[in-house]
């Protein structure tokens, strides 16, 4: 069973972290634990873009960025999966550099030295030389970059529907088994 930290952070796209949520309470079987933390800065892009504050409204545990004594602030908690979604270029420049000055860079630096399993959704547009070096960075030290870059393919109709082609990726990358389009079939 799976342990799963999701951080959210303040680049734009809140909806990308909503929707996760929400699949992932959807998803309860498949998971031992799902744990949250959520940025100063990710609460206000929240209520700016989503226009509330119903980001701890699934049940799961939340934890403040200054709280180290999450389990997951620590490899011996068993944490094998942690999404950053969205993920600012500002919280990427601090775990490419080792910055672990919060409990989510910590939480990321955790992952990576356990090599874990660690998602960055980054969200900026469009990026600079730091950026891509940043990028680069956290790929070689094992960590995926998936951008918060919507597919359409699909023929989505809804902005969730949009938000969700991005979403059912991470969810795939998260090893997690969901019902999604995909390509090829001919349901
Ligand atoms: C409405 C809004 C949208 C933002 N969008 C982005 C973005 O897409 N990418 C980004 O890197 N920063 C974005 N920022 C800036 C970050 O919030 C800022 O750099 C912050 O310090 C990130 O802190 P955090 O990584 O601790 O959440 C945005 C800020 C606001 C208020």
């Amino acid at each position: 069973m799976r342990k799963i930290v999701v951080a959210i952070t303040g680049a734009s796209g809140s909806i990308y972290a909503r929707l996760l949520l929400d699949k992932l309470a959807a998803l309860r079987g498949q998971w031992e634990s799902v744990a949250v933390v959520m940025s100063d800065n990710a609460k206000e892009v929240w209520q700016t873009e989503l226009g509330n504050t119903a980001w701890s409204n699934h049940g799961f545990p939340f934890f403040s960025p200054r709280d180290f004594m999450a389990p997951f602030a620590s490899g011996s908690g068993k944490y094998d999966t942690m999404i950053i979604i969205p993920c600012s270029m500002g919280t990427l420049g601090r775990i490419a550099t080792g910055v672990s000055s919060d409990l989510i860079t910590r939480a990321a630096d955790v992952i990576l030295k356990e090599r874990r399993k660690l998602i960055c959704v980054v969200r900026d547009t469009p990026y600079n030389l730091m950026h891509i070096r940043n990028m680069e960075t956290v790929t070689l030290a094992g960590g995926i970059i998936c951008p918060a870059t919507p597919s359409f393919y699909s023929l989505p109709k809804t902005i969730d529907e949009v938000a969700a082609t991005v979403v059912d990726r991470v969810i795939d990358l998260a090893g997690l088994k969901i019902d999604t389009f995909r390509w090829g079939t001919t349901e």
